[in-house]
């Protein structure tokens, strides 16, 4: 299933569709690769601090090596030493040297959104690309606050990639708030900030994963974060830090727990423990929504890695009830829709997702992929401008009845749920697409295969 990196968009992915039929039960104890969010940021900093900077538990998923590999052409060193051991050797803030080749981000939003505010930080320029999926995505939130911090930027049509950025000299401190709460957007003006004379602050509706704020403050920069009235933060990121180049061990990914974990909770007799798993109270929307279904979900070994809190936690199968969590929970859990729609399915009762307008502009249209995807696995399923409404069908021993292809959309969240789906399914499930997995969770197939599911290649 692996497919090789290409450097240039000039790539023809080669479909790998996949059969996932219902497993007698799940078990086991594993661990799943490292947080995709703090792996990219780790790359990034490195480059910031001058020095050496050690990694382990990094992701070595197509996304976060996109970044290791614009890194090295923005003019520091990533070295992989052994299994997610990295090294990487930065310039420090204001060292950054334009590359000499387009820089190519694959299907990675993080990559693309993240390093243009690094780069539009420094005298640099740089041309930006991405897959088919990443191309379409919008940037224009990137591109309106960048633009008053003096970044210039060439884009396609609606300010999408290809796009070109010319750096800001100098870097204009600003106060800005996010229109939408987005932990990309925010990060991206923060790391353009970082190499500005004055104090960026953004102010964000609803918080957001804090990993930069967590990650820079480890590294010595001044950021304090004051909460506002409702649940709004306002950070203030004090201008050209020292960073100091140090070691960053990264969790487990909880968004690529949530995978097996929902697979143990719909699978009859199952009892599976993920181990290291990240649990930073703002991307932990997706435990606190399964303990609201009735999940058998226990947490222990509970410890702090870097500032990261991080846990060992076991799913016992059983029933669920239907959910609608409220809308301002989705920051903590924006990736974890589509397979808490999953669950949704298997559960008791009808569940009702609002407030996700932005699952539209992630790899995917998530609500389209998913709606679509249930309704071709036999779910009742009714597609709304900003949610979801699911039939679920609990109650019985497999309650998806299967038997479709899914269209995953060049999107790996889509089609690991999937995947997940056919456990619980009368008939198999079947994703048109894999291939996209390795972008966040390789060694998926198996590590589930191991735990015991019946995930295979498949003709369509
Ligand atoms: C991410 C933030 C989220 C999330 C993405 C990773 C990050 O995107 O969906 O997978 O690492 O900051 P938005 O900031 O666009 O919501």
């Amino acid at each position: 299933m692996a497919r090789a990196l290409s450097s240039r968009n000039d790539e023809k992915p080669v479909a790998s569709p996949l059969r996932s039929s219902h497993a007698p039960l799940l078990s086991g104890r594993v661990q799943v690769p490292g947080d995709k969010s703090i792996s990219h940021r780790a790359l990034m900093f490195g480059l910031l601090a001058a020095g050496e900077t050690c990694i382990s538990g990094l992701l070595e998923g197509e996304d976060v090596m996109r970044t290791a590999e614009a890194i090295r052409r923005l003019g520091g060193e990533a070295a992989r030493i052994g299994a997610g051991e990295w090294r990487v050797r930065g310039v420090g803030i204001g060292g950054l040297r334009s590359p000499e080749d387009i820089l190519y981000m694959g299907n990675s939003g993080t990559s693309a959104r993240l390093l243009a505010g690094l780069v539009g930080g420094h005298r640099v320029v740089a041309t930006f690309a991405g897959d088919a999926s990443l191309n379409r995505r919008p940037m224009a939130r990137i591109v309106e606050p960048l633009s008053r911090m003096g970044v210039q930027f060439a884009g396609r049509d609606g300010h999408r990639l290809p796009m070109t950025i010319t750096g800001a000299d100098p870097v204009m401190p600003i106060e800005y708030q996010l229109p939408v709460a987005s932990a990309q957007t925010k990060s991206a003006i923060l790391l353009a900030g970082l190499n500005s004379r004055g104090d960026t602050i953004v102010i964000e509706p609803e918080p957001t994963r804090d990993h930069t704020e967590i990650m820079l403050r480890h590294m010595g920069a001044e950021i304090q974060v004051e909460s506002l009235a409702g649940s709004g933060r306002r950070i203030r990121l004090k201008g050209q830090p020292e960073l100091r180049p140090g070691s960053f061990q990264v969790p487990g990914d909880p968004s690529s727990a949530a995978f097996l974990l929902v697979a143990a909770l719909i699978t009859p007799g199952s009892r599976v423990t993920v181990t290291d798993v990240g649990m930073n109270s703002l991307r932990a929307g997706i435990f606190d929504c399964l303990l609201e279904m009735g999940a058998d979900l226990t947490f222990s070994n509970r410890r702090d890695q870097g500032g990261e809190p991080v846990a060992d936690i076991t799913a016992i199968a059983g029933p669920l009830r239907a959910i609608s969590p409220p809308p301002e929970r989705a920051p903590s859990m924006i990736d974890e829709y589509p397979v808490l729609a999953i669950a949704a399915a298997c559960a008791e009762g009808r569940s009702t997702f609002r407030g996700l307008a932005e699952l539209r502009v992630k790899e995917s249209d998530r609500l389209a992929a998913i709606s679509a995807g249930l309704a071709c696995c036999g779910v009742g399923v009714q597609e709304l401008a900003d949610g979801l409404i699911i039939e679920g069908r609990g109650g019985q021993v497999h309650p998806i009845p299967g038997g479709g292809t899914v269209a995953t959309r060049m999107d790996h969240r889509i089609a690991m749920s999937f995947l997940v789906a056919g456990l619980a399914a009368e008939r198999p499930v079947i994703v048109d697409d894999g291939a996209m997995i390795d972008t966040s969770f390789p060694g998926f197939r198996i590590l589930m295969n191991g735990l015991g599911a019946l995930i295979e290649p498949a003709e369509v």
